[in-house]
């Protein structure tokens, strides 16, 4: 059983920070960042909030899929950022481009949330329980990021990504992995225990992370997630076409690929425009390479995306174009 995505949409804040705005704000500088991370600029929002910016994305994915709003069973949204506990970013979404016959659902995997929501929307496609699904990936870390802190503030920036996705007849195959126990590395937005009986302070707790145990994590994982992800397809990496990583950081991308032997150029990079945009990051390079016109029928890509939790996950899709 496999899918097939339709049509794809994103959004970025009009609001562009670069490497030297940042200088103004933390002791750091643009060569710095930039030999660092790759990351040139990201964009911040300055009005869009999370449902705003999904709500973006998922109307430019079903504008290009040809799908009308009432033809979406369901919408999940992958986020670690939105704007409200409850309602969810999907029924918000869903209020926006009066998808009025959806399920409406979030999704919280960090930056593999994107990969974990297609995966939930192939299973649901799979039982017959959803027909047409739009996916979307949204983030505004930089509500959740400490200014203060330049090992972290520097990382990350806000976006969307969407994908309307229905059954397909291609090859599709994945791994998924979660390891809880190494949690601890890369945290935010701890809700503690508030109530009358525990008198605790209460503060939205912001981005955390030990950079060094996380960049190790992703260059050992990613590879291995995806080696074993062609074995269970039966496919060699010649075969594929693109590897769409998160874009975390370069040097992560760039090692992924001497890991594997692949040449860099199966590696798309857009993390020196957008920083790293958590579960958008996927969707919004898939969306970028896609309206490039770069993907081709039969084109065998995969998806891979790895973060907080720990969470980690790829797939592998075989591209069917919707034309
Ligand atoms: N500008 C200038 N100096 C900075 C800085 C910045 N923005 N951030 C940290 N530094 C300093 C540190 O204070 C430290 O200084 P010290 O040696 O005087 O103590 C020095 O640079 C080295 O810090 P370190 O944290 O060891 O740097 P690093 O080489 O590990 O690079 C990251 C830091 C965050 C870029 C790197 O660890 C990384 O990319 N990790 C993965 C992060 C990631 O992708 N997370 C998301 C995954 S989904």
């Amino acid at each position: 059983m496999s899918i097939k995505i339709l049509g794809t949409g994103s959004y970025l804040p009009e609001n562009r920070v670069t490497n030297d705005d940042l200088a103004k704000l933390v002791e750091t500088s643009d060569e710095w960042i930039a030999s660092r991370t790759g990351i040139r600029e990201r964009r911040i929002a300055s009005f869009e909030t999370t449902t705003y910016m999904a709500a973006k994305a998922g109307k430019r994915a079903l504008k290009q899929a040809d799908v009308c709003p009432d033809e979406i069973d369901m919408i999940l949204v992958a986020t670690l950022s939105g704007d409200h506990a409850t309602p969810n970013t999907a029924c918000q979404v869903q209020e926006i481009i009066g998808a009025d016959k959806a399920v409406c659902m979030d999704l919280s995997a960090a930056c593999s949330g994107f990969i974990f929501a297609l995966n939930t929307a192939n299973v649901y496609i799979e039982s017959g329980l959803a027909k047409t699904v739009l996916v979307i990936g949204a983030e505004s870390l930089s509500k959740l990021v400490d200014w203060k802190d330049r090992g972290t503030c520097v990382l990350f920036g806000d976006g969307a990504g969407a994908a309307v996705v229905t059954k397909g007849t291609g090859i599709y195959e994945t791994v998924m992995g979660s390891n809880g126990s190494k949690g601890a590395v890369l945290t935010c937005g701890e809700r503690k225990l508030s109530n009358l009986l525990v008198d605790t302070k209460q503060e939205l707790e912001q981005i955390k992370m030990d950079g060094q145990e996380v960049f190790r994590f992703a260059v050992r994982t990613v590879p291995s997630c995806i080696r074993e992800l062609l074995k269970k397809a039966g496919l060699c990496c010649e075969e594929i076409r693109y590897y769409l990583l998160h874009q975390a950081n370069l040097r992560i991308i760039q090692s992924v690929a001497k890991r594997m032997k692949e040449p860099e150029e199966k590696f798309p990079v857009n993390v020196d425009l957008c920083g790293n945009t958590s579960s958008a990051s996927i969707p919004i390079l898939l969306d970028e390479w896609n309206r490039k016109g770069n993907l081709s029928q039969g084109d065998k890509i995969v998806l891979c995306g790895f973060g907080g939790g720990l969470t980690w996950g790829a797939i592998l899709l075989e591209w069917e174009s919707n034309k």
